[in-house]
């Protein structure tokens, strides 16, 4: 992989100042990395240049033809119940990662939802800027990397954000250009979200109602993201390695690929499979599981070809205002098993969470006993 060496690297970065000068400017413009391909760029600006230490991850790309595992949900309801939860078990205590698919979701929905999200980010720019913020409290958001002031190097992505529950959004508060497909969206993946819910119960060994009960399931954002094609993948990355701040997160991704995660030191690809949904778990999933399940890093990649879009609904609850504190289930922990996290509420997790920005070193850390 053709990687700048590290005398030109730091020459390309240039001085604090005139990187906060650029990260300004590029933010002012208010149309993101979008905007810089639809100007013609052909050469990435600087503040996209990742740290020679992070290149070096990426360069030991061993990308092994092994896949994460893909769990057919058909029966859940009936005879393959038993094996459907020992599968789901397994895939999260080991990758933290799994696919879906007959989950109940219809595949045209998730091809109208890809199209509803090239609508937004391709519809004329003055209409696009009225969301464009960096105020992390308000429930739509169109930006470019939340993190832009705080992380080392920017995401080649672009990203719009609502919240969908428990506290719905007015339809008029919605861009029209995917109004109505993320509202029917949402209804599909909370039914199918509570479904994980029920099974990721069983497979700890609990009621079904379990981690319902603890309102895992009450509460959803959608994270729409937008990767334009990248005239120099091998300089930056789309998404900096991270685990998500959330209990489980349903993944929606197109056929471009360029998903990676995390497994036994090796970044292994997450292929596109049409019509399939990523499941992952979540940071606060792994707390209250005192560990057992897996909330594993993964990036995006950057591709010379794109766009590429995705779409990742979070369960949490962090918009809607709530003392219940998380800490890990009782029924888990005994004498020889002992809590490893503090309890939190969900709201100082993902306020922690986000003043850290995505810095590739996980949240729960903060949180360990
Ligand atoms: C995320 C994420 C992956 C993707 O939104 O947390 O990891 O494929 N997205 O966009
Ligand atoms: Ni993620």
């Amino acid at each position: 992989m053709a990687i700048a060496s590290s005398g030109d690297l730091s020459a390309a970065i240039g001085s604090d100042h005139d990187r906060l000068k650029d990260l300004k400017a590029f933010d002012d413009t208010k149309t993101g990395v979008k905007g810089l391909v639809d100007a013609g760029i052909v050469k990435i600006p600087n503040i996209f240049i990742r740290p020679p230490e992070d290149m070096i991850m990426t360069s030991a790309s061993d990308l092994i033809d092994i896949r994460i595992p893909i769990i057919d949900m058909e029966g859940v309801e009936s005879d393959r119940r038993l094996e459907i939860v020992d599968e789901i078990r397994n895939a999260s205590e080991s990758w933290g990662f799994f696919q879906v698919v007959n989950h109940g979701v219809p595949v045209s929905l998730l091809d109208e939802m890809i199209k509803g999200v090239c609508r937004f980010f391709e519809q004329p720019d003055e209409v696009k800027m009225e969301y464009y913020t960096r105020d992390l409290k308000r429930k739509v958001q169109y930006s470019s990397n939340f993190d832009l002031y705080q992380s080392t190097a920017a995401n080649w992505r672009d990203t719009f954000f609502c919240v969908m529950a428990p506290d719905p959004l007015e339809s008029h508060e919605l861009p029209a250009a995917c109004r109505e497909i993320k509202m029917e969206y949402s209804k599909h993946v909370t039914r199918l979200g509570t479904t994980l819910f029920e099974l990721l119960s069983e497979a700890l060994g609990l009621d079904p109602n379990y981690l319902k009960d603890m309102d895992c399931a009450k509460g959803h954002t959608l994270l729409s993201h937008y990767y334009p094609p990248c005239p120099e993948p091998d300089l930056t990355l789309g998404t900096t390695h991270h685990s998500d701040p959330d209990f489980l997160t349903i993944l929606l991704q197109d056929h471009i690929g360029g998903l990676q995660v995390l497994h036994h030191n090796q970044w292994v690809n997450v292929s596109p499979v049409h019509g399939a949904l990523v499941v992952n778990i979540g940071d606060l999933l792994q707390l209250i599981s005192n560990d057992k399940l897996k909330s594993v890093e993964h990036r995006v990649l950057a591709n010379r070809v794109g766009p590429r879009i995705s779409v990742a609904c979070f369960f949490t609850t962090h918009f809607h205002p709530s003392t219940r504190v998380y800490g890990p289930i009782k029924e888990l922990v005994s004498d020889g098993n002992h809590a490893k996290y503090k309890e939190t509420t969900v709201i100082d997790f993902i306020t922690y969470y986000n003043s850290k920005g995505l810095d590739g070193k996980s949240a729960l850390d903060h949180f360990k006993l």
